[in-house]
């Protein structure tokens, strides 16, 4: 058997007001991948923290290459070759990519920093990885994808022999994915030990040897991959059967709510034309870059428009700015909730009332507290959201739960139009079936959804109707239960094809 090289037993660690982690065990030995799993707030991120030394455990004892530690800083775990890419970027932005990559280990000469030699190792590294970056590139002016890529290659260049890394592929595209595992395959066959944290199960079979299974901050159990069966993963995960995937509900479609007619802003929106109906949900799928949140952004007015037009119920509405959106009863989910999505730094209470102010105000402009209570506690009950209580930063939220307080504002409101822009990326199995059950809901209430995502089964398996679209345009529409994913990204590839060929 292989090398027993990280040993945690009997974790704890106390956030206020939350047990984040509960006498937890974990084992890694070299040359595996670990796919560590469970649900949103499970504990998979704090736990990895405390084995990087981000965070220090409150019990427990944590062996690392045979060595007990305690206190274990960041420092030091680089040192003994821990390494993890965080499930939110951890770039600066305003930096290169070899200055991101030798960060705090920067090469000195006698003056000044070595920066070509900085630069032409790093090269080495991108070059080894066929990561085809420009080290002196600012990571800013990068795709989040690459900037993805880069993170990796961070780690890489410690030499890492325990590699972490908490949903890497979140925003990556399937060939940057590709990319990735064979990048894992090569360091698995240098005997590096590796975490894989995601929520994507579907990809979990291409790399992963042995699992383990969080749920509530506790150890559920872990074992081979071969020898467990998806479902058994699942009931693990969320402690209860999950019987449908992707819950579907019949609707009668209704008449016409929302319809866009000749949409253009910029190079990614060319000549958007569709409509919305009552009773039924619109995917939209595509590849990455497709223009599908250039789309969305556009009709809810953060981007500017340089032609079209945009009807609700029959009537031209104009909208140049959120605002204009939100009051005509068109919203919007967007697709990066912590930069687009959320205040991070304010409570969940004051995200959920900042948009909805009109509400949760008297007729003076002062706010109710009464009112403000009730907003509050319906979206943390429709939604299920995990937190001790509504006054805790959405920060400190797991990904998943963050994504609900972006849905919930919304909810107070009677919208006519939801967009969603890839609603459950990050989020785990139990959750996106309520994120699913919830545009049913609306979709029966005979509010109009649209719903953006890059994973084909759960565009087919939720929406009615699918538009696909690609390099800016809607290059097909299809009904999705006639469907199959194959002809889906015969249309999402269409221009490329026809530019190629
Ligand atoms: N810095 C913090 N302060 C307060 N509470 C925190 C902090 N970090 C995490 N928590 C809480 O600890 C629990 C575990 O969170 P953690 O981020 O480890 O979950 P996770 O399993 O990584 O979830 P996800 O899949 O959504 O990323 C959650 O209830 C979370 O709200
Ligand atoms: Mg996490």
């Amino acid at each position: 058997m292989k090398e027993v090289i990280v040993s945690m037993k009997n974790i704890v660690k106390t956030f206020p007001g939350v047990k984040a982690l509960d006498n937890v065990n974990f084992e890694l030995r070299s040359g595996e991948v670990m796919a560590l799993l469970g649900e949103n707030g499970a504990g998979k991120s704090t736990l990895m923290k405390i084995l990087s030394g981000v965070y220090t455990k409150d019990g427990g004892t944590m062996t690392i290459f045979g060595k007990e530690y305690d206190n274990l800083t960041p420092k030091q775990a680089q040192e003994v070759g821990v390494a993890i890419i965080h499930q939110e970027l951890n770039m600066c932005r305003h930096l290169s990519v070899a200055e991101n990559m030798f960060l705090g280990r920067e090469r000195v000469g006698t003056v000044m920093l070595k920066n070509a030699e900085m630069e032409a190792e790093a090269a080495a590294i991108l070059n080894d990885l066929k990561i085809d970056i420009n080290p002196r590139q600012i990571v800013g002016e990068l795709p989040v994808s690459r900037q993805q890529m880069v993170e990796i290659a961070k780690a890489l260049s410690i030499h890492a022999k325990v590699l972490i890394m908490d949903e890497p592929t979140s925003a990556l595209t399937a060939k940057e994915i590709d990319e990735l595992f064979r990048i894992i395959r090569k360091l698995k066959e240098d005997g590096c030990g590796i975490v894989y944290i995601s929520h994507r199960l579907d990809e979990l079979k291409a790399i992963v040897d042995r699992v383990t299974i969080m749920r509530d901050g506790q150890y559920i159990t872990d074992g081979d991959f071969d020898s467990m069966t998806m479902d058994q993963i699942i009931a693990n995960m969320v402690g209860r059967e999950i019987k449908e995937q992707f819950p579907r509900v019949e609707c009668e479609k209704g008449k016409k709510i929302f319809e866009v007619k000749n949409l253009n802003a910029g190079r990614q929106v060319r000549d958007i034309s569709f409509s919305l109906y009552e009773g039924e949900i619109v995917g939209f799928a595509g590849l990455m870059g497709a223009g599908r949140t250039e789309t969305t952004r556009a009709i809810f007015g953060v981007d500017p428009k340089t032609g079209g037009q945009i009807f609700l119920d029959g009537k031209e509405v104009r909208i140049s700015c959120p605002m204009d959106a939100i009051k005509a009863g068109i919203v919007l989910a967007p697709e990066d909730r912590k930069k687009d999505g959320l205040c991070t730094k304010l409570s969940i209470r004051h995200n959920l009332a900042l948009p909805n102010l009109d509400l949760v105000c008297d007729k003076l402009g002062v706010i109710r507290n009464s009112r403000e209570d009730k907003l509050c506690e319906e979206a943390v009950k429709n939604l299920m959201i995990k937190t001790p209580n509504v006054e805790i930063n959405a920060a400190n939220l797991s990904g998943g739960n963050q994504q609900k307080v972006v849905v919930g504002k919304w909810l107070a409101r009677n919208s006519r139009v939801v967009i969603f822009d890839e609603p459950t990326r990050g989020i785990d199995v139990g959750a996106k079936v309520e994120i699913y059950n919830l545009m049913n809901k609306l979709k029966q209430e005979g509010i109009a959804v649209m719903f953006v995502s890059s994973e084909l089964p759960e565009v087919l398996g939720i929406a009615d109707r699918v538009i696909v679209m690609c390099d800016g345009r809607i290059t097909g529409e299809v009904m999705a239960r006639e469907t199959t994913q194959n002809e889906v990204l015969k249309y999402a590839t269409e221009f490329e094809k026809k530019q190629v060929g």
